[in-house]
């Protein structure tokens, strides 16, 4: 079947005001860019003529600035799940405009099968390669593009996107689960494991147009590492070389999971180069740069990953030294990266950037001072809580010291004390297994707030009710509710918060 060529303003034309899209891609990764950014200046117009337009959105993870960030901008989205990173967007979500469902990554594709989301009406789906019978080859993600294509009513249009080398074709590995009550086990029993295709079927009668572009991937480089990133990095690598010697973790490792951000690429990179640390595997959703530069030293033997969310020129280096990569890196979906039971049965040693913990072990993922979103839980949850070990990093301190990334009581739970092992910063190790909640609070506290805020904390925890995990609950939030009106979190005492 031949497919009818379009331009990206003839398929965002098809777009009605009220439509759901689910996009392809993870992360700005194998995200459509041409028809998005077509469907914002509809959007634009539609307001300018007194019209409203909006649509929903449903993707892999976050998007690019093609699409969350332009369709926010045009205040053109009703409705956003599962994750975002744009600033435009995270403006319109903390003013109340934009209802935003931050869940699990893993869970989005089977909420969107269960009904629980949607419908979809359109799948727009990045592609390098299409063939007649309707089998296309994704770009630099696995995302939701299966249960994307299948669910949607109006149609898919498919973005042909030359950037995209065709060498790429046989890193992915799609896979669409059935749902309960005929979902089968996973057959994943090392990272490199393969349980799918290497390309994606569609019911080509269901193809609306394809829209040829040749437009890069939108994947920001992040912030270098510093001295902060590079000690908790060191500490990280301490900590599981100390779980080696002691028989907790085996000689030969355990695949490695590490977060989104600076820190998490500043971690991999210090385990990486850290001689002690053996030659290990990633079974991860997002693989930054850092991995890919392992890889090629032979640090990394394999990598899973959903998302390929690496700068253009080490992305092109993939492509262009695909024999290298093609028997070591697996793309999944969103909904396999992540999957509970794969995670759980592979002893990954998941490793995430908090916002901020509490004494208690509590962690914080996603909103500051309990209102306002940051970016999303992401995958943090389906790793941290599936793990052998489950770890979280962060600076003991934010914003130039003016707050204390440790705190009596976090003002926003993601993750909560049962599913975190070990805390650490650029301070130290809080190593929590085993161990009550007071004997948690004395281990954080001391190993790993600032200096600055130790007694801080201290003087907190004489001033608690006495239970189980002590707390004065009228001073729980005094550190935040101090740095809402001063702008610091130094307050002086607790006096004037203990009723
Ligand atoms: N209070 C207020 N702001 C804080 C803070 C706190 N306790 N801790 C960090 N921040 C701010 C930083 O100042 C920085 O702000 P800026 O962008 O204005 O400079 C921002 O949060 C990001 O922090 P940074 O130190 O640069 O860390 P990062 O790039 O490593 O990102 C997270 C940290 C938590 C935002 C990021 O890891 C995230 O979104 N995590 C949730 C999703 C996830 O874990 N996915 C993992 C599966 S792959």
């Amino acid at each position: 079947m031949a497919f009818t060529r379009i331009t990206a303003a003839e398929a965002a034309a098809l777009v009605k005001n009220g439509d759901n899209i689910a996009v392809s891609g993870f992360t700005p990764a194998g995200t459509p860019k041409a028809v998005t950014a077509e469907i914002a200046k509809i959007a634009h117009a539609e307001h300018e003529a007194g019209r409203p337009f909006k649509i929903g959105v449903f993707s892999g993870a976050s998007t690019g600035q093609s699409c969350d960030g332009v369709l926010a901008e045009e205040h053109a989205i009703k409705y956003r799940a599962p994750y975002t990173t744009n600033p435009s967007f995270r403006k319109l979500v903390n003013k109340g405009e934009i209802p935003y469902n931050d869940i699990h990554l893993s869970m989005m594709a089977q909420e969107l099968r269960y009904g629980f989301i949607g419908p979809v009406d359109w799948a727009i789906i990045e592609v390098c390669a299409i063939e007649p019978d309707g089998k296309v080859y994704l770009t630099a993600a696995g995302g939701i593009a299966p249960t994307a294509a299948r669910l949607a009513r109006k149609g898919i249009i498919l973005e042909l996107n030359a950037f995209h080398s065709t060498k790429s074709i046989g890193l992915h590995d799609v896979y669409e689960p059935l749902d309960p009550t005929n979902r089968k086990p996973y057959a994943i029993e090392k990272p490199s494991d393969r349980i799918g295709e290497i390309f994606l079927q569609i019911d080509p009668k269901k193809v609306v147009g394809v829209v040829e572009c040749n437009i890069p991937d939108e994947a920001r480089d992040f912030k270098g590492s510093d001295p902060v990133t590079d000690t908790i990095g060191a500490n990280v690598a301490h900590f599981l070389m100390a779980d080696v010697k002691a028989g907790r973790i085996p000689t030969s490792f355990l695949p490695l999971q590490s977060g989104v951000g600076t820190t998490a690429n500043a971690i991999l990179a210090a385990l990486g180069n850290n001689p002690e640390v053996p030659d290990f595997d990633i079974y991860t959703e997002v693989l930054q740069n850092a991995i890919v530069d392992l890889m090629r030293k032979g640090r990394v033997k394999t990598a899973s990953t959903c998302s390929l969310t690496v700068t253009n020129d080490v992305l092109q280096g993939i492509y262009d030294d695909i024999d290298l990569f093609k028997d070591r890196l697996v793309i999944r979906q969103s909904e396999i990266s992540n999957n509970p039971e794969v995670i759980r049965r592979l002893g990954v040693i998941a490793i995430n950037t908090a916002i901020e913990v509490d004494i208690y072990g509590h962690a914080n993922s996603t909103q500051i001072c309990g209102t306002k979103m940051m970016n999303g839980i992401g995958g943090s949850g389906d790793f941290e809580r599936n793990a052998y070990l489950s770890i979280f990093t962060c600076s003991s301190v934010a914003k130039g010291g003016m707050i204390s990334s440790i705190v009596p009581f976090c003002s926003h739970v993601d993750h909560t004390e049962h599913d975190v092992n070990v805390i650490i910063t650029e301070q130290g190790i809080a190593d929590l297994r085993g161990k009550s909640p007071m004997e948690r609070a004395k281990e954080i506290i001391e190993n790993c707030a600032h200096p600055d805020y130790k007694q801080l904390l201290w003087d907190y925890l004489k001033i608690a009710d006495k239970g189980h995990s002590c707390h004065k609950l009228s001073a729980a939030f005094a550190m935040h509710d101090t740095f809402l009106r001063e702008g610091d979190m130094h307050l002086t005492d607790f006096a004037s918060y203990v009723h």
